[in-house]
């Protein structure tokens, strides 16, 4: 599928599920998304040097990563789909974050900042969405400054073999009904699964990573590997 059309694909698909998207995303994951979030921040944290860091988070959809940063730097969030960030804009003017969150509409290949604007960059649930995650991860290192730092959060398949086929039954014939139902949208749900299936394999990501310009990269299977956390810093100083 060309690109273009892709990318008009997803922005449409998250367009038509924006406003079930954080009930269906806490519900189907019986709330286990939180803990991913909170352990992108947890360990993106850990590496960062110097404090009030600048935090851009891509692909940010209705604000919850970026909601989870702002309690450590000011956080700007990007995302190409109208309906998921003024949901986000919404929830973000309820809250009172402890720092700045700026909402920008821009795509995650072509990002709207200079070169090494930010001191950390984090994403949620986005690469598995794009056309060429390689060059999303490239994006992501040019805007990011040397040293800083970098967050992949993301689902994967577990690869014990009990959990495994638990999972695979939940993830591939419960849940695309559960969320078309509730969602009322047919293939969103069943988009989900796949695309979680044909992605790339944590090894693959982590070479993909450090061609892009990063070192230090280190991968944690979260609840039995249904969530994949990378972590990597910006090569140079
Ligand atoms: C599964 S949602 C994740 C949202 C949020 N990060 C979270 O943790 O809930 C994926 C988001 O990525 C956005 N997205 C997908 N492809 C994108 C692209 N090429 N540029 C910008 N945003 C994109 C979608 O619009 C959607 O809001």
């Amino acid at each position: 599928m060309p690109s273009d059309e892709h990318a008009a694909n997803v922005r449409q698909m998250f367009g038509t599920i924006a406003r079930r998207y954080d009930f269906l995303n806490h519900f189907l994951s019986g709330n286990i998304d939180r803990r991913w979030r909170s352990a992108c921040v947890r360990e993106v944290s850990r590496r960062v040097t110097g404090t009030r860091p600048e935090i851009l988070d891509i692909g940010c959809g209705t604000g919850d990563l970026s909601l989870e940063f702002s309690a450590l730097g000011p956080v700007v969030g990007c995302d190409f789909c109208h309906p998921m960030l003024r949901i986000g804009l919404d929830k973000i003017s309820r809250r009172r974050p402890k720092h700045s969150i700026v909402i920008t509409e821009g795509d995650a290949l072509a990002l709207p900042f200079v070169d090494g604007r930010f001191d950390v960059a984090v994403s949620a649930f986005v690469l598995r969405n794009l056309s060429d995650p390689g060059k999303g991860i490239l994006e992501m290192g040019r805007v990011l400054r040397p040293g800083g730092v970098l967050g992949i959060l993301d689902f994967s398949m577990p690869r014990a073999p009990m959990i495994g086929s638990l999972y695979r039954f939940y993830f591939l014939k419960v849940l695309p009904r559960i969320g078309a139902l509730i969602s009322g949208v047919k293939g969103a749900y069943s988009y989900l699964p796949r695309s979680v299936q044909t992605f790339a394999r944590p090894e693959e990501l982590k070479t993909l990573i450090v061609r892009s310009g990063f070192d230090g990269v280190e991968h944690y299977r979260l609840s039995g590997g249904i969530a994949l956390l990378l972590v990597a810093r910006r090569r140079g100083q």
